[in-house]
This record gives C-alpha cells, sequence and structure tokens, in this order.
C-alpha cells in the first residue's frame, strides 16, 4: 500500500441554490487573486436549475460559469442529499482537491460536505456557527452536521463563534471572517437597479411609486409559512393588512407561488395593494430593499441586507440563526402575529423604525480575510506533510 497523497488539486467551490451566489461570488474574487492559492474550480449542484433564479444572478454578482454542473435538480430532501453525494463524489476522485469550499446551509452545503469528510478531503464552511436552535428548520440540520465535519469554520457574527465552542469545535479550526454577503452587497450597491424600472418591467404602473407611506418588499419561502395552508393563510392575512398601510412589492419564490395556487389562496390577494412579481435578479432586489420603508421576510440573507441598508426588517419568522440583526441591526421578529406587525409597522410609519448599526467586520472585505487565511491554512498543512514525510 503506498501512502495516502497529500491533495493537492483545486480549491472545489461548491454552490447549490441562489443564497448561495451571493456568498461564493466575492469568494471565488478573493481566491484568484492569490498567487499562493491553487486554482478554483465551481460546481453547481443544481439544486436551482430556474433561469430566473440562476443565470439572472449569476451575470449580476459576475460569478463565472460553473465548470460542473451536477444537474441534480428537486426532491425530497432525502433523495435530493442523496443524488448530491453522489453526483459530487465522482468529482472528488477526478480533483483530489487541496480543500472543498461550501457556504450557507442549503442541502448542496450538507451533501458536498460529506462526500469530502469521508474521503478526508479538508472542508472550509463559510457562515459558519449560525444557529436557530430550531430543528423544525431543514437548514438548521444541515448547519449542525456541516461545522461538524468541517476543518475551517468562518463566522460571520461573533454568535457563531460561541455557538461552536459549545458544541465542542476546537477554536483553532474557527475564524471570525465578517460577512461575505455584505461583500456583495457593498460591491454592487452602485449598480443597483431603480424600483420604477424593475416595476415597469413586472407590468405594475408607476402610480404604484407615489404612495405617501412609499413601499415595502416582502420575501417569503420558508417551510414553515408557506407549505401548510394555515400557516400561508395566516401569513397572506398580515401582508394584507400592512398592505392597508403601505402598498407591499413581492417577488415570489416559486415554492410559495405553487402554494398559493394548490392552496387556491390567490382571491386573499386580490383586493390588497400588493404586486406580485417574478423572482428578480440581485440588482434588482437591491434597488428594492435599499428604497423600501420596510421589508416582511423569511429569509436569512434578506435579515443581513436590511441591516447593512438600514432599512428596517420585520421577520416573519419565530427565531433567528442571525441575532446580531436583532441586537445591533434593524431587524425585528414578528412571527405571523398580525397585532406585533401592526404596532411595528407604525412605529415605522412615524418614526422611521429601528436604524442600527453596522456589525463588526460587515465591511466589504471578509472574502480577502477568508482567503488569507486559507493560504496560511493550506501551506502549514503542506509543510507539515512534508516534514512528516521526510
Ligand atoms: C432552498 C434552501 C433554502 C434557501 C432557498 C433559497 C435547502 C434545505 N433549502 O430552499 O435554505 O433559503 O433554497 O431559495 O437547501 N423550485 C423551482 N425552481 C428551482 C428550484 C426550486 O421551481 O430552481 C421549486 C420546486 O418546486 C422545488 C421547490 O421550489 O420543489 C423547493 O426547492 P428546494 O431547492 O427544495 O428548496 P427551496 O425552498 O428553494
Amino acid at each position: 500500500m503506498g501512502e495516502m497523497l497529500q491533495p493537492c488539486g483545486p480549491l472545489v467551490c461548491v454552490v447549490g441554490a441562489r443564497p448561495n451566489y451571493m456568498k461564493m461570488a466575492p469568494l471565488l474574487r478573493a481566491f484568484r487573486a492569490r498567487q499562493d492559492l491553487p486554482g478554483v474550480v465551481l460546481v453547481h449542484t443544481g439544486q436551482h436549475y430556474d433561469v430566473q433564479m440562476n443565470e439572472r444572478l449569476f451575470s449580476d454578482l459576475e460569478l463565472p460559469s460553473p465548470d460542473i454542473n451536477l444537474e441534480v435538480g428537486s426532491g425530497t430532501h432525502a433523495v435530493q442529499t442523496a443524488e448530491i453525494m453522489r453526483r459530487f463524489e465522482p468529482v472528488v476522485d477526478d480533483l483530489s482537491p487541496s480543500c472543498v469550499v461550501v457556504v450557507g446551509d442549503v442541502n448542496s452545503t450538507l451533501g458536498c460536505s460529506l462526500v469530502a469528510a469521508k474521503k478526508r478531503t479538508p472542508i472550509a464552511h463559510v457562515e459558519a456557527g449560525l444557529r436557530s436552535f430550531d430543528r423544525e428548520m431543514p437548514e438548521e440540520i444541515n448547519r449542525v452536521l456541516t461545522d461538524q465535519i468541517a476543518d475551517l469554520l468562518y463566522t460571520s457574527e461573533r454568535a457563531g463563534d460561541d455557538n461552536l465552542a459549545r458544541e465542542g469545535i476546537p477554536a483553532e479550526r474557527v475564524y471570525f471572517a465578517g460577512n461575505v454577503m455584505i461583500d456583495s452587497l457593498l460591491r454592487h450597491r452602485q449598480k443597483a437597479v431603480p424600483p420604477a424600472e424593475t416595476l415597469a418591467h413586472g407590468g405594475i404602473g408607476a402610480g404604484f411609486l407615489d404612495h405617501p407611506a412609499g413601499f415595502g418588499v416582502v420575501t417569503l419561502h420558508r417551510p414553515s409559512n408557506v407549505d401548510e395552508p394555515d400557516a400561508l393563510t395566516e401569513a397572506l392575512r398580515l401582508l394584507c393588512e400592512v398592505s392597508e398601510r403601505v402598498p407591499l412589492i413581492w417577488p415570489v419564490h416559486p415554492r410559495a407561488r405553487a402554494n398559493i395556487e394548490r392552496f387556491a389562496l390567490r382571491p386573499m390577494l386580490a383586493e390588497a395593494r400588493i404586486e406580485l412579481l417574478a423572482p428578480q435578479g440581485y440588482l434588482e432586489m437591491l434597488g428594492l430593499l435599499a428604497s423600501a420603508k420596510l421589508v416582511l421576510t423569511d429569509s436569512g440573507g434578506v435579515q443581513e441586507e436590511t441591516t447593512s441598508l438600514a432599512v428596517p426588517c420585520l421577520t416573519m419568522r419565530e427565531n433567528t440563526e442571525r441575532p446580531i440583526t436583532v441586537e445591533q441591526g434593524t431587524n425585528t421578529l414578528v412571527g405571523r402575529d398580525r397585532a406585533l406587525a401592526m404596532r411595528c409597522v407604525d412605529e415605522i410609519l412615524r418614526s422611521g423604525g429601528k436604524r442600527g448599526r453596522l456589525p463588526e467586520l460587515w465591511d466589504g472585505h471578509a472574502a480577502e480575510r477568508i482567503a488569507a487565511h486559507l493560504a496560511g491554512w493550506l501551506a502549514q498543512r503542506q509543510a507539515h506533510h512534508v516534514v512528516s514525510h521526510a
């Protein structure tokens, strides 16, 4: 038996679903800018495959086309994750990556990490340590498990470091790097598409923007809000009530759209001042968020983006894995509590609401810090390998 070869192949960077793209784009740029890092191979698992959810985002974010697309598509969690693993394994075999880089908490993050871990290929997890402490959320399972098997854990807020310490992850694997999603936001902020253009494109008259209260933006896709008829009905009722104070623009995730039709809830929206749009590009979304009076969401990323943009955010969840957005940012958890949401809306319309401040290291340079740290870690590992085999 020959000795196990030290992997010296590329950095294999994995994306699967929409929120991964904003995190991976600045990382790819930072990795490619360094001579002391191996080359990069971008793998798309194909978890998200809609053109609207993919191609536009790739070009907006200046993400190169994936080198490899595994085309796994939709399925149950078991089927999707298993398919990701089956198709990612030969990629690792072929490329012997120096490191597999995963971001966030989607099924692709966990599936590819599991494959790499079993092959003793180093894993770097960017956006590690976030915890909602709610195992009803599929993403929470993905976070906890990915962090247990990752070799390098890059955190975006200090709470992440504490969570990892509590779970017994040695501190030397953890590095507080800041928020790569905010790297993307700051890079593209100036290029955001004005809301009037986005609405015109969606067939919505310019009059919509003339309301004295301004407008709110909605995003909703969590299974806990959109998969059960009762929950989705309650969520829509809340939106309808808010729209009596401030008109709402809602780019609808395919999962939410399908369920609105399936549960025959479309009539609820007919009378409300809520405009539905197709999923938007990154620059359109940025333009909408930046100009909004308030945002209603159940997305993780949008909680962070609104904090960075200093726009009040009402999060339609009972918990958040991103506590800093509540403690320091503009975020308030409202769940589907209409009375609470309306109190917050009135406060926002009266006084502007929470202004917040910018969390530590949400400064546009997180990816560069990660690239520098990773280069140092790989060099040390290489040196150790050479010594131990001399
Ligand atoms: C996934 C992530 C979630 C992330 C979200 C962002 C997991 C467990 N969840 O949820 O963390 O916030 O992406 O969008 O990984 N569909 C399409 N077109 C697509 C993709 C999906 O129509 O390109 C529809 C399909 O009907 C599919 C459903 O949306 O069954 C759900 O897609 P899936 O990838 O399973 O999860 P998301 O809800 O998108």
